[in-house]
């Protein structure tokens, strides 16, 4: 059996279950590609989802442990498994990985076909790992659920946030003025991301601001989901990632409410790759560790609140990732 390197948890639980150690190399069934990851990213909460320990969302499907975490990867086809067209050996490739599968915390990972797009050109592959979940959430919200088009006023709430501050260059790219949500120290961070107007949302009521907007974007929930109705225009749009908006206060304003979960998405992901090569969307890397201190990064996030991604780096070469 040939062995690699990954981060493994025998055992449900946090970060403290992760172990760097050897792992059978995982062979691609058909329709998926072995991939050579040179680099993977973490996301808060990954290891509290039913999806990340069984093969279902609910929990409710069978204990894969041992699991490798991480599902956002950027790396190189290294062979492909039977029936795959369209990818070669040697391409270099990104993705969101299926979260009720392995992720990409090891030297190889095997991703079905249709979950990766060729790397962005202008990206190292560090950079790369840190675009899949958050601009596909970004993308499948504005673009996807809210049709958000040219000239179209959007309020991005948390716009310095990992999906938001991709929202808020996306908006931007896609002709909309923004107005966005932020703390008071992240105000210039997110103008330079594209926003028209940044509101401290501590300081500030986005009430007193925004009014007549076509969609919303809310990344924050609660009471700023319940407050945001208000500002959005008759049949206009609120959608969130992080929970259900009431029908009841959505049919009160003639609006639509949409709540959705980011799924993998090759052609979002090439939509994505065409803004990043055209220099319109830059992922924010907060840092970068090697694969053996994947265990530090997650106990990051639990701790500390970095703006952008903790990357994770697989291969020592990164320094060729814009070319592969
Ligand atoms: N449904 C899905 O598919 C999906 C996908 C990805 C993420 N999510 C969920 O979406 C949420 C956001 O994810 P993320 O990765 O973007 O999180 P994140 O990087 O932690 O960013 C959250 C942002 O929210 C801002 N914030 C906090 N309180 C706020 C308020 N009252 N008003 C406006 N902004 C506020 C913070 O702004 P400051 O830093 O400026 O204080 C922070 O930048 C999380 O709950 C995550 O689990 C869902």
């Amino acid at each position: 059996m040939t062995t690699m390197r990954a981060v493994r948890a025998h055992k449900r639980g946090g970060p403290e279950q992760l172990v760097y150690e050897d792992a059978p190399r995982p062979v691609p069934a058909a329709g998926e590609v072995l991939v050579s990851v040179h680099a993977a990213s973490v996301t808060n909460g990954e290891l509290a989802w039913d999806a990340t320990w069984t093969d279902s969302f609910d929990g409710s499907g069978s204990d894969r442990t041992p699991i490798v975490p991480s599902h956002e990867v950027s790396g190189v086809v290294a062979e492909l498994g039977p029936g795959v067209t369209g990818l070669s050996v040697g391409d270099g490739v990104y993705g969101l990985i299926p979260f009720t599968r392995d992720g990409a915390a090891a030297d190889f990972v095997a991703v079905p076909v249709d979950a990766l797009a060729v790397k962005p050109s202008r990206l190292t592959h560090c950079e790369t790992a840190a675009v899949p979940l958050a601009a596909l959430t970004a993308w499948q919200a504005l673009v996807g659920r809210a049709s958000l088009t040219s000239g179209q006023h959007v309020l991005i709430h948390g716009g310095a946030g990992g999906v938001g501050s991709f929202a808020v260059q996306i908006a931007a790219a896609l002709g909309a003025r923004v107005t966005a949500t932020a703390s008071a120290r992240n105000r210039e961070f997110v103008s330079g991301l594209g926003a028209d107007r940044v509101i401290d949302y501590a300081g500030e009521r986005f009430e007193d601001h925004v009014d007549g907007a076509d969609v919303v974007l809310d990344t924050v929930g609660g009471d700023t989901q319940a407050r945001s109705w208000s500002v959005l225009r008759r049949a206009g749009t609120l959608v969130s990632i992080v929970q259900p908006p009431n029908p009841d206060d959505a049919a009160a304003r003639g609006a639509q409410g949409v709540f959705f979960v980011v799924e993998p998405d090759r052609a979002g992901l090439e939509a994505i790759t065409a803004l990043i090569d055209d220099g319109r969307l830059t992922p924010v890397v907060d840092r970068v560790v090697p694969l053996s201190r994947t265990r530090a990064a997650y106990e990051a996030l639990q701790s500390e609140h970095p703006r952008g991604k903790i990357v994770i780096q697989v291969t020592e070469d990164d320094a060729d990732g814009a070319t592969a």
